[in-house]
């Protein structure tokens, strides 16, 4: 595990490659994998429309940075994916493009083995080597804590929403990141055409 001054470590890149531990192999997603991909999310969430069309949508949209997937896959079986997109950090000096980690889904069946945390170690080792300074992202705090992920507001990033609970708003610092980089997080449009940003709760 490598430290850095900043007090990040970037443990992600000891032993996650695109292996095949346990039968299932990481790897980033081909024009094979969408369509399998997009039907997994949905049924991860629930049977919820929205994911497979803020996928498809996330995937088309022109961006600074491309969008990078990967899946999880047992043989043939897509039972994991998860996807990075373009977003930009409004700095005071000037605007920073970062990747958004959403949506990251498991097959029911293939939970609790480890995928999510795998995927998530890929994509943050994809987007370090891109040179990408910053992920973040809107999640339990307690799921992406183990996986590098620390609370965003504690250094001087600011929520896209204020929906969004300010533990759940959460970001990993990569290589990249340097302490000038403050300020608000900005969702690329799909998620605001989509009213994906932030909790909408019918009760508030
Ligand atoms: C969240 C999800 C991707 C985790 O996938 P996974 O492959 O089971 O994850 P891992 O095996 O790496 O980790 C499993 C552990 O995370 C825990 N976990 C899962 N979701 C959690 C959550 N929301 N909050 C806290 N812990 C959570 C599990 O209880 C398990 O704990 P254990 O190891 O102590 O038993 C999967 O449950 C899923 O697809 N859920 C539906 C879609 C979803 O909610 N996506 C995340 C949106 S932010």
């Amino acid at each position: 595990m490598t430290g850095h001054e900043d007090g990040y470590t970037d443990g992600y890149t000891d032993g996650y490659k695109y292996g095949y531990e346990d039968g299932y192999q990481v790897r980033p997603e081909t024009p094979g994998d969408a369509a399998a991909a997009e039907r997994m999310a949905y049924e991860a969430f629930g049977d919820d429309p929205l994911i497979p069309e803020l996928i498809r949508r996330l995937r088309s949209a022109g961006a600074p940075l491309p969008p990078l997937g990967f899946v999880a896959v047992a043989g043939e079986l897509v039972v994991g994916h998860v996807l990075l997109s373009h977003g930009r950090l409004d700095a005071p000096r000037e605007l920073v493009d970062v990747y958004t980690l959403s949506p990251l889904a498991v097959a029911s069946d293939h939970q609790r083995r480890g995928l999510g945390g795998r995927l998530v170690a890929t994509a943050l080792a994809a987007a370090d080597a891109a040179g990408v300074p910053l992920v973040f992202l809107e999640g339990a705090p307690d799921y992406y804590g183990r996986l590098g992920f620390e609370r965003a507001s504690a250094f001087g990033f600011r929520s896209p929403s204020l929906r969004i609970p300010d533990p759940a708003f959460q970001v990993r610092r990569l290589r990249a990141y340097a302490p000038w980089m403050t300020g608000t997080h900005v969702y690329a449009q799909t998620f605001w055409d989509l009213d994906c940003v932030g909790l909408r709760d019918p009760a508030i």
